[in-house]
């Protein structure tokens, strides 16, 4: 353990960012004077969504009470420079790893190369980067949003006949984050082999629920005509579904906007049950216990695979069942 700065700090602001993100609902890492204690930065991109607090929660409950290990975090608040500042701190302290789940893909060439020249491992989870050198993380780990998006498009392909003209409503995250860049492309490239569908707007939501009220709250006020909400996240499609039931537009099973989502959290699979959304993809935020295996796999000297997705499914009201509903941890 390479530590010299002050740790209290750090376990304040591990604390600090639990609380804000889950109201207080579990503990901070222990802080040890103990030098075998393995100590891990973790910058989480910030707290925008379902989905991301279940990850932040994954990751802590897979460390926290773990005497091995001892995990601090900072909450960038999806700010790219928050990162930085994160992770040039975790440097300072000289913590034992680094985990980046990263706001966007491009930017990191020069903070690598920081945590690279330090001597410090880096995972990069969740979203990837652009960088010149791969070398200069162990691995990524995350979903392949391109193939959730695929799922979603070839869920659309069954359910529209091809002499059918569709619009379709896009809600899109944050700009240049991993999850937009490949949902967008599945998106658009199948938008560019069927004549009859039609994307009417891309309508910046933030990966926020607040955001995605605002944005489609205004859009409707001058278009109603949607057959489609091709919504890149849980949150977004909550905004959305409350702006369109203020509107007085149906949707669902049986109504005029059929509804696309990622994530698959508990409360839209719940919908989906219901028959309020039609088709939630899947986005696995459970990443501690993935993250501890590859870094005990990285401390033993085991090989490390360069990229490491997780499972992933989509569902639908036919496929799911209530007991299934009730049984999801996020
Ligand atoms: O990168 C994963 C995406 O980020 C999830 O779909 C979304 O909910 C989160 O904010």
């Amino acid at each position: 353990m390479r530590r010299f700065f002050d740790k209290a700090l750090s376990i304040f602001l591990s604390f600090a960012f639990v609380c804000g993100m889950a109201g207080c609902s579990f503990r901070p890492a222990q802080e040890t004077s103990d030098p075998d204690v393995y100590v891990i930065g973790f910058s989480q991109l910030g707290s925008e969504s379902d989905w991301r607090i279940a990850n932040t929660k994954s990751m802590n409950d897979t460390f926290a009470n773990n005497p091995d290990y001892e995990l601090v975090i900072d909450n960038a608040r999806q700010q790219q420079e928050n990162q930085f500042a994160a992770v040039r701190r975790y440097i300072l302290e000289g913590v034992d790893f680094i985990i980046i789940a990263p706001t966007v893909e491009d930017g990191w060439q020069t903070i690598l190369t920081e945590v690279h020249d330090a001597g410090i491992p880096v995972i990069i989870m969740d979203r990837s980067v652009a960088v010149d050198d791969e070398d200069l993380y162990l691995t990524n780990i995350g979903s392949d949003f391109l193939r959730q998006g695929n799922l979603a498009v070839e869920w659309l392909e069954d359910e529209i006949p091809e002499d059918t003209e569709i619009k379709i409503l896009h809600l899109q995250g944050t700009i240049g984050a991993t999850a937009q860049i490949q949902r967008t492309k599945a998106l658009e490239d199948a938008v560019a082999k069927h004549p009859n569908w039609e994307i009417t707007s891309q309508l910046y939501g933030d990966f926020t629920e607040a955001k995605a009220y605002e944005v489609v709250t205004d859009y409707l006020k001058e278009n109603s005509d949607i057959d489609v909400l091709y919504s890149e996240n849980d949150n977004m499609t909550f905004g959305a579904m409350r702006a369109l039931d203020e509107a007085g537009i149906s949707y669902g099973n049986g109504g005029q906007v059929k509804i696309i989502t990622f994530d698959a959290t508990k409360e839209a699979l719940q919908y989906c049950h219901d028959g309020k959304i039609n088709l939630c993809v899947e986005c696995n935020p459970m990443f501690g216990p993935r993250v501890k295996e590859l870094i005990e796999n990285y401390r033993n000297g085991l090989p490390i695979p360069k990229h490491v997705y997780v499972d992933e499914s989509a569902y639908t009201t036919q496929n799911i069942t209530q007991e299934f509903v009730d049984s999801r941890e996020y």
